[in-house]
């Protein structure tokens, strides 16, 4: 593969992952299963081991996913929480013992193993035996303070008991609903005619994440510790056995599953076991996580940029059952593209009934070799969104219908073609639903963020004529929104402020709001800090779009083909009219001292997470990598630091303490 195409592949799959991520951990609407994300995952790990010099400064495996809603005070966890490398069979774990006693040079090791608890991480701290404070993960470094909600979580204690209590005590654990208690949420949410939850995961996240503590209060929410993160030097621990009995003696829930394995067959027939055995159990656990006994040797292995080496989480298969194709929908997108979603004979899986299940593309739909009336089996990878895994054969009958591609969108009648693996409606500004999605899309939480411009209010202002087009929303009046159905003065007005303030949000969401084809939110944002302002973007060329780091061709023409169009033009200008695009990119603002510098970080900080100084740097228009090269102007250097510093030090790059960057940056 040519390097650019490399690159471009590995731009793409960061810009999955976090558009992933962002509707697992904020939006608690996933779409792909979690073994999909893996395969994501671990393609990219893979590309970034061959070719470091591509490593971009945003890619998920250099951190922990998620990130802090702007909602919430924030809180800065005291140790990172960091994520687990997930494995999935015994050659995996195989390998993963053979590393721990190589690194550490002992024949045998101890290891306790517990159930991967499918809900929401969280981050409690216990002072005086008070419970004092709690947060989401977020980044991992700085999550939400959710601590009024989490107390209100009955069997988490709010005063520790017994004789060794320390002073201060961080521990980790999770929150989730147990099933029965899942299944009762959902029957009231139906009866209240609002939407129900996907899975036990997503209504802890969503009860948890609530700004009103009164309806958390009003959620049966479970907790779980499994983990000590920092205690006072009052207390003392030496495994992690040891540190689970202590918390169980202080009153704290840690479930009563922790079997300490001398070998990799014994955890195996553990995870064997509980595959099997895990309807049995009153809540959701997507899995075991396997943890060193020892807390020296824990220490002594340490932590890579995003999960220990000490532990793992060993993950189970996707639960499966058999039903029956009986159509296929056409979708059509915000890009045209026509997404072909089968309809199925309605099928209990693990508790929840599915009766579709995206098949992605045509390509897609020649591999499986699935046609119409096939007998299939469907999986709830990671219980998230249904995915067809294979199409038994030996039930078909002669005359089944093959699934064929359209030659018309099935919405607008418009000619259709074919790019890569997907079929795109050509009808780009004539097509209902690419003008209907393109609107949602412009509006939405990660674009403008036009609160109350959801996809029912973009239907009705449709089918009303009151707008065709994106740039349409900004002549709305008062009056307009007050003849729609469901609109009284208030709710208008709200709207109206909405669109208001869209017109301030950060350039490069602007851009991403446009809806461009290959434009996800990265690469909206690589453009615009580029470009700084919007009208030098407009004029740019294919040739320039392709010299920036992290645009491939297909990008750099997409976008150029975009601003070409006359149609686009019309809808840009009318939206410049209405003042928008008036920004210039954060990091361009003038006077910036850094800009341009490269910068990389390592070790542990005092008083930032590396991935707030990361932003606080980035504003300023450095760049934030994490391979020290040639071209690195500075490494900040905390505690602990890992090889970046040796290797900075024998390139004679500049070393910066934490103190020394403060003053930089001011
Ligand atoms: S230990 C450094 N133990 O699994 C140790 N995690 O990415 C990190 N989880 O979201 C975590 N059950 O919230 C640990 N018994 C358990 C767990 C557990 C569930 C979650 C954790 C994280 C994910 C792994």
């Amino acid at each position: 593969m040519v390097s650019h195409t490399l690159k471009e592949r590995m731009r793409d799959l960061i810009d999955q992952i976090l558009y992933h991520d962002d509707l697992y951990y904020h939006q608690q609407r996933p779409v792909i299963s979690d073994a999909a994300y893996d395969n994501l995952f671990n393609e990219l790990k893979a590309l970034e081991s061959t070719h470091p010099e591509f490593i971009q400064s945003d890619s998920p495996t250099q951190r922990v996913s998620g990130r802090a809603d702007e909602n919430f005070k924030k809180i800065t966890h005291k140790v990172p929480l960091l994520s687990l490398d997930s494995y999935y069979n015994a050659a995996d774990i195989a390998q993963f013992h053979n590393r721990i006693v190589k690194d550490l040079d002992k024949s045998s090791v101890e290891y306790v193993c517990e159930f991967k608890f499918d809900g929401v991480s969280v981050s409690l701290i216990y002072e005086n035996g008070r419970l004092v404070r709690a947060g989401t993960r977020g980044d991992g470094y700085i999550g939400e303070d959710i601590t009024e909600n989490i107390k209100t979580i009955k069997n988490l204690p709010h005063k520790l008991t017994g004789a060794q209590v320390p002073r201060e005590l961080h521990l980790r654990g999770e929150v989730l609903f147990l099933i029965k208690d899942f299944i009762n949420i959902n029957k009231q949410l139906i009866l209240e005619n609002k939407e129900a939850f996907v899975n036990p995961r997503n209504a802890a996240s969503g009860s948890l994440r609530q700004l009103d503590t009164t309806v958390t209060a009003r959620r049966p929410l479970h907790c779980f510790c499994y983990t000590i993160m920092y205690h006072s030097d009052d207390f003392a621990c030496a495994t992690q056995s040891e540190a689970i009995k202590k918390l169980a003696a202080m009153g704290l829930p840690t479930g009563d599953f922790h079997p300490v394995c001398q070998t990799t067959e014994e955890l195996f027939a553990f995870h064997k076991k509980y595959q099997q055995e895990r309807d049995t159990l009153p809540f959701e656990i997507d899995g075991l996580v396997i943890k060193l006994n020892s807390l020296e040797d824990q220490r002594a292995l340490g932590t890579k940029a995003r999960s220990p080496r000490f532990a793992c989480a060993l993950k189970f298969e996707s639960r499966k059952e058999t039903t029956t194709v009986e159509d296929i929908a056409l979708q059509v997108g915000r890009t045209g593209a026509i997404t072909p979603v089968a309809i199925l004979k309605p099928v209990n899986i693990g508790g929840v009934t599915v009766s579709r299940a995206t098949l992605h593309n045509f390509d897609f739909v020649d591999q499986l070799g699935i046609t119409l009336a096939d007998h299939v089996q469907v999986a709830r990878a990671g219980d998230v969104i249904p995915a067809i895994i294979s199409v038994d054969t030996s039930k078909r009958v002669a005359s089944q219908k093959k699934i064929t591609p359209p030659d018309k969108c099935p919405v607008c009648q418009s000619k259709v073609i074919k790019d890569k693996s997907h079929y795109y409606c050509t009808g780009t500004h004539t097509c209902p639903a690419q003008i209907k999605w393109s609107i949602v899309h412009f509006a939405s939480k990660r674009a403008l963020n036009i609160n109350g411009l959801g996809e029912e209010t973009v239907d009705l202002l449709l089918e009303r004529g009151l707008i065709k087009n994106t740039a349409d929303l900004y002549d709305l009046t008062a009056s307009d929104l007050l003849s729609l159905d469901g609109f009284k003065l208030k709710k208008s007005q709200n709207l109206l402020n909405a669109l208001g303030d869209s017109k301030s949000r950060p350039i490069e969401k602007q851009l991403f709001a446009l809806g461009i084809r290959e434009v996800g939110e990265q690469t909206a944002k690589i453009i615009m800090a580029h470009f700084g302002s919007f009208n030098t973007l407009e004029k740019t060329s294919v040739e320039e779009l392709q010299t920036i780091d992290g645009i491939g061709p297909e990008t750099a023409e997409s976008v150029f083909s975009f601003f070409s169009h006359p149609e686009n033009k019309k809808i840009v200008k009318k939206l410049k009219d209405h003042g928008m695009f008036e920004q210039v990119f954060a990091s361009k603002v003038k006077g910036s001292n850094l800009e341009g510098l490269v910068f990389v970080l390592t070790g542990e900080l005092k008083s930032f997470s590396r991935s707030a100084l990361k932003e606080k740097l980035e504003a300023l228009g450095a760049k934030v990598t994490n391979t020290v090269s040639k071209k690195t102007a500075y490494v900040v250097v905390g505690s602990n630091p890992g090889s970046k510093f040796d290797k900075a030090k024998s390139l004679g790059i500049k070393i910066l303490n934490e103190d020394d960057v403060v003053k930089l940056m001011e």
